[in-house]
């Protein structure tokens, strides 16, 4: 597939990095303010070797994106909510010219699931969006195998920033700000980290989830969130004490989502450790379906993206 990416963060430029060994091409790469458009292939490395030094990807306009011989659109660009703007608008252009859509920015299929569908059900593309949960960790597609009306709730752990600070309070008495400040260095938390420790992030994502076992219906205004923000060290300590945890959890089912910190078993399989990600599915007909791994970082969520282009049927 040839493939557009717009958006050059840690997605952005891990799909570009990798696309040439899961066999595809990048005919496009854009960050907000400037592209790299070659619809005979461009030189990545040389695009993102300019990128670091200029400070910008390339020197065309983003729109021009558009205008290259792309069969599939990565919309990577960063989540916004609402109206999702402008990664809807990018989505919706890519979908009326016939293309496919390929989503690591949550919030179209968050907050506009049924205007995005809609978009779809006119068009020669679809969209999908694995790496808008869990980063490396397969959810949509096992979700996808077993069919989403089999599903009857999915839960865990779905943001790793907030799982990395408290694992590293717990175990080495840390202060929240401290260990905020290495989940930044560690390129895992978003731009802005409020979303993160908030709740938000993870919401999304379990709205994103409790959009497709319902086909639609919700967005984060349905959900309840509570985020890690307020959660003093005396009170992991006190929940050691008793052989128990504090991980955010939460959980989509059909009736609507919820996100909060809960105490969990210390050695239960809620609690991972790190940037992991834990999600367990829970189906009418196969039982419980776990899976963890890393729910973050660029070249873990880059799979996903891949692995959805795989997925895609040729136009
Ligand atoms: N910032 C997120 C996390 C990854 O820490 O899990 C992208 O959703």
């Amino acid at each position: 597939m040839r493939l557009a990416i717009l958006g050059s963060g840690a997605v952005g430029q891990s799909v570009a990095d990798l696309a040439g060994e899961y066999g595809h091409e990048v005919v496009a790469l854009a960050d907000s303010s400037s592209a790299v458009v070659d619809s005979d292939g461009i030189d990545v490395d040389d695009a993102l070797e300019r990128k670091i030094s200029s400070g910008a990807v390339g020197d065309a306009d983003p729109a021009a994106v558009f205008e290259t011989d792309y069969d599939v659109l990565v919309e990577a660009t960063p989540t916004t909510l609402d109206d999702a703007e402008p990664g809807f608008t990018h989505a919706k252009r890519a979908l009326e010219a016939d293309r496919h859509v390929v989503l690591a920015n949550k919030g179209p299929v968050a907050e506009r699931y049924e205007d995005l569908r809609a978009i779809e059900a006119d068009s020669a593309g679809s969209v999908r969006f694995e790496a808008t949960v869990g980063g490396a960790i397969p959810v949509l597609s096992t979700i996808e195998d077993e069919t989403p009306q089999a599903v009857t709730a999915v839960r865990g752990v779905l943001n790793g920033t907030a799982n990395f600070i408290l694992t590293r309070m717990a175990a080495e008495g840390l202060d929240y700000e401290h260990v905020l400040a290495e989940a930044q260095d560690l390129g895992v938390a978003e731009a802005d980290p409020t979303f993160d420790v908030d709740g938000t992030d993870a919401a999304l994502k379990f709205v994103i989830l409790a959009n497709v076992l319902s086909d639609g219906g919700f967005s984060l205004e349905d959900a309840t969130v509570e985020g890690i923000q307020n959660i003093p060290g005396s009170a992991l300590d006190l929940a050691a004490e008793d052989g128990r945890t504090i991980r955010l959890i939460g959980e989509a089912t059909r009736e609507g989502i919820r996100v909060g910190p809960r105490l969990v078993p210390e050695n239960g399989a809620l609690a991972v450790t790190g940037t992991r990600n834990i999600v367990q599915i829970e189906t009418r007909h196969a039982g419980s379906l776990h899976s963890s791994g890393r729910g973050a970082g660029g070249p873990e969520t880059a799979t996903a993206v891949l692995s959805d282009v795989g997925r895609l049927p040729e136009l």
